[in-house]
């Protein structure tokens, strides 16, 4: 048995095997609510054989979400919608899970396919933006963001521990903070977005502050028998990556007291001017070692689409799971790719049965 079809455990849930689609935005929402795009998008992902359906980036907030066309789960009214997406992910014999996420200084942007830029400040569709300092991202997000008060910090926060109130009423199994890709959470984590003297800024104790009241916050309220998680940029690729990565290291620990049951590995995408080296799998022994040193199971992305690659990262145990992204947009059904090419014996059943048996059957 391929060691990437191999079941994993994480607190009270089975993932049927190691692959989970990465969450990934849609830009198909209209006032943040799902529609039919969403439910029959989800469903024929969780149909390709993933054992974990992430739901692409959620808003806690209005003003959190990158695009107006993101979608949203900060009132109850958005339930329903999220609800249905979830039940079409379990019935398909995945893990739904869901991530939730504020968009920081990057937010109030155009859909990627119509500039990936900030609307400008005075068109109707735009809003401010808001971040731990008054720093532009810079590049196409020019915007100054307000710099957040203390009652904003308590309010996003707030905003965060409800919407994962309201992901679990809808059905999700599995919660990821989105802390990662220079939006709010990683943006306060971040040299170059943080600029505050107060308790939220300074040296990684004070600028990882609001990560860990916010992840304990929703601790608090998540189930315990079930997966809480973390996307987070434990490197920017900007010459300062040791340090960076040691103090992200640091702040994976002190998660892990706190009760994080897994780190999602990524990029802190907090600067235009990264140097990233883009490979398959590249990100592999950066995951590993956060592994290793912080003693957390891990989950990571980027360019994870060859089912040997993807086989290779799990064998050696440099994640726990491969979460794979566009590679999942351009078939639905890789993990039927990969179930043929890494010998997984009748590989057609990872597809439901009335694919699977036609495609045995006729073979
Ligand atoms: C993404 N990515 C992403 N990441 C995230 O944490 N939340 C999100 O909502 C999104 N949205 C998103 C949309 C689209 C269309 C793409 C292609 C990507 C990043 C994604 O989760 C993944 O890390 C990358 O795509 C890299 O993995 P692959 O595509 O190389 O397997």
């Amino acid at each position: 048995m391929p060691a990437l079809f191999r079941p994993f455990t994480l607190k009270d849930l089975t993932l049927r095997n190691r692959i989970a689609v990465a969450p990934m935005c849609q830009y198909s929402a209209t006032d943040g609510r799902v529609n039919d795009w969403h439910v029959a998008h989800y469903a024929g992902l969780a149909r390709g054989g993933a054992g974990l359906v992430v739901v692409e980036a959620t808003a806690v907030s209005p003003e959190g979400r990158i695009t107006p066309a993101c979608l949203g789960l900060w009132e109850d009214a958005q339930i329903e919608g999220l609800a249905r997406v979830a039940a079409a992910i379990k019935a398909a014999g995945a893990v739904p899970g869901l991530q939730i996420a504020h968009a920081g200084r990057k937010a109030s942007a155009n859909r990627p396919w119509e500039g990936d830029d900030h609307i400008p400040a005075d068109d109707l569709r735009a809003w401010p933006p808001i971040s731990p300092s008054a720093v532009a991202f810079g590049g196409g997000l020019p915007r100054v963001p307000h710099e957040m008060t203390l009652s904003d910090i308590a309010r996003v926060r707030e905003a965060f521990v409800a919407t994962a109130r309201r992901a679990r009423a809808a059905g999700f199994e599995w919660l990821e903070l989105h802390f990662a890709h220079g939006y709010l959470a990683q943006s306060f984590f971040s040299v170059h977005a943080n600029q505050r003297q107060d308790a939220y800024g300074g040296d990684a104790t004070g600028r990882g502050r609001f990560l860990r009241e916010t992840f304990s916050a929703v601790r608090a309220i998540w189930p315990e028998r079930l997966p809480l998680t973390a996307r987070f940029g434990v490197l920017e690729f900007d010459g300062r990556d040791e340090q960076t990565l040691a103090e992200a290291i640091d702040l994976a620990r002190a998660w892990k007291a706190d009760g994080l049951d897994l780190l999602n590995v990524s990029i802190g995408f907090s600067t235009p001017a990264a140097d990233i080296r883009w490979a398959p799998a590249f990100l592999a022994p950066i995951a590993e070692r956060v592994r290793r040193e912080a003693g957390l199971p891990v989950a990571s992305s980027w360019g994870i689409d060859d089912p040997h690659d993807a086989e290779r990262v799990i064998a050696a145990q440099q994640m726990d799971l491969v979460m794979v992204g566009r590679a999942h947009l351009a078939n639905p059904h890789w993990p039927l790719v990969a179930a043929q090419r890494l010998g997984l014996p009748r590989p057609t059943w990872v597809l439901p049965a009335p694919y699977a048996h036609w495609l045995e059957r006729y073979a």
